[in-house]
C-alpha cells in the first residue's frame, strides 16, 4: 500500500498527522521515547507471553521498538511483521532493523484497519499504543482477528484516562489556563484518549468477535530527565503539544508555559531521572 492509497482510506486524516506532524517528532526523539516508554514495553511483552518460533503483527509499530523486542522473543524461527501508515517512523523502524541485520522482521507500509493481510497468519498481535487511531475501531479489530490463526491472542497497551495520566494532565492545565480550554472532540475521536472508557472499548472487541476481554489498569512509571526536558516535551508531544499547535501563542506566552510546567514537574525529579506517575489499560483478548 503506497502512501497515496492510504491518504485515500478511511484513515487519511491520521496518515496525514502521521506523516507530516507527528512521525517526524517521534523519530527525533525516538531514543528518548524509548527510555520514557520502556516500562511499557517491559508490560505489554510481559502481557504478550510471546513463545519462540510464533509469528506476531505489531500494529502501529512506529519506529520499531517493540517490534524489536518481539524478534527478541520469537526467536530466528518465528517472525515479526509491524505494520505502519508513518513513512519516517518505518524509515527509521527498517534502519534499526538494518543495523542489527536481523531477518526475522519485515514491515508493511499499509493501514491495519484495511489491509488484507490474508487469513490465519498470525498467533499473536500487539501492540504499544498503536491501535487508538483507527476511524472505525470495530472494522479495524475485525480486520485483525481474520489475521489470525484459531486460537491466537490480541494483546496491547493503550492510555487509561487523562485524570489518571498527570505527564499529560498536569502540563495541559497549565496550557488551558494560559490559552483556554481544548476545543471538545466528539467522544472516543481517534487519538491517544479514544479507549479510555473500558466499557467502549470492550464493547468494540466483542462487536470485532473477540472473546474473554480483559481490561486491567495499570499504574506505571515514564521515565524522563529533567523537569526542563519533560516540560519542552510536553510542548510538542501529546494533548498539550495539540493545544499550542491549535492556538499557536507567541514565543513569550510558549517560554512561559515551559517555566511554569517545569516547575510542576520538579516534584517528580530524583537525583537520576524523573519518575512521572501514568496509567495504561493492559488488555488482551482471545
Ligand atoms: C503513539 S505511536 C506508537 C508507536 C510505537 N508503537 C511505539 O510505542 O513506539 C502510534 C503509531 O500508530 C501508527 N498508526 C496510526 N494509525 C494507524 C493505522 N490505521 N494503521 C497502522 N498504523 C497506524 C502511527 O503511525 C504511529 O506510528
Amino acid at each position: 500500500m503506497s502512501e497515496s492509497e492510504i491518504a485515500a482510506g478511511p484513515n487519511a486524516a491520521q496518515s496525514d498527522y502521521w506523516n507530516q506532524v507527528a512521525g517526524p517528532k517521534w523519530v527525533r526523539l525516538a531514543d528518548s521515547m524509548d527510555a520514557r516508554l520502556a516500562p511499557i514495553l517491559d508490560l505489554l511483552l510481559a502481557r504478550a507471553g510471546t513463545q519462540p518460533d510464533e509469528h506476531v503483527l505489531d500494529i502501529g509499530c512506529g519506529a520499531g521498538t517493540s517490534t524489536l523486542a518481539l524478534a527478541g522473543q520469537v526467536g530466528a524461527s518465528g517472525r515479526v511483521v509491524g505494520i505502519d501508515i508513518s513513512a519516517p517512523m518505518l524509515t527509521r523502524a527498517r534502519q534499526r532493523v538494518a543495523d542489527r541485520a536481523l531477518t526475522n522482521i519485515s514491515f508493511l507500509e499499509a493501514d491495519a484497519q484495511t489491509h488484507n493481510f490474508g487469513p490465519d497468519l498470525f498467533d499473536r498481535v500487539v501492540s504499544r499504543f498503536g491501535v487508538m487511531f483507527f476511524a472505525d475501531p470495530a472494522a479495524a479489530f475485525r480486520n485483525l482477528r481474520g489475521a489470525m490463526r484459531p486460537g491466537g491472542r490480541l494483546c496491547f497497551v493503550c492510555w487509561a484516562p487523562l485524570a489518571d495520566n498527570p505527564h499529560w494532565q498536569i502540563p495541559l492545565e497549565i496550557a488551558a489556563r494560559h490559552l483556554g480550554p481544548p476545543t471538545p472532540q466528539p467522544p472516543h475521536a481517534p487519538g491517544p484518549m479514544a479507549f479510555s472508557d473500558q466499557a467502549y472499548l470492550r464493547g468494540i472487541l466483542e462487536e470485532a468477535g473477540f472473546r474473554n476481554p480483559r481490561i486491567t489498569m495499570e499504574n506505571v512509571s515514564l521515565i524522563g530527565t529533567t523537569p526542563e526536558e519533560e516540560a519542552a516535551l510536553a510542548c510538542v508531544m501529546g494533548p498539550t503539544a495539540r493545544l499550542i499547535e491549535e492556538r499557536t501563542p507567541p514565543e513569550p506566552v510558549h517560554e512561559a508555559l515551559r517555566r511554569e510546567i517545569a516547575e510542576a514537574f520538579r516534584p517528580f525529579a530524583g537525583a537520576e531521572e524523573m519518575k512521572l506517575p501514568a496509567a495504561v489499560y493492559a488488555v488482551s483478548a482471545e
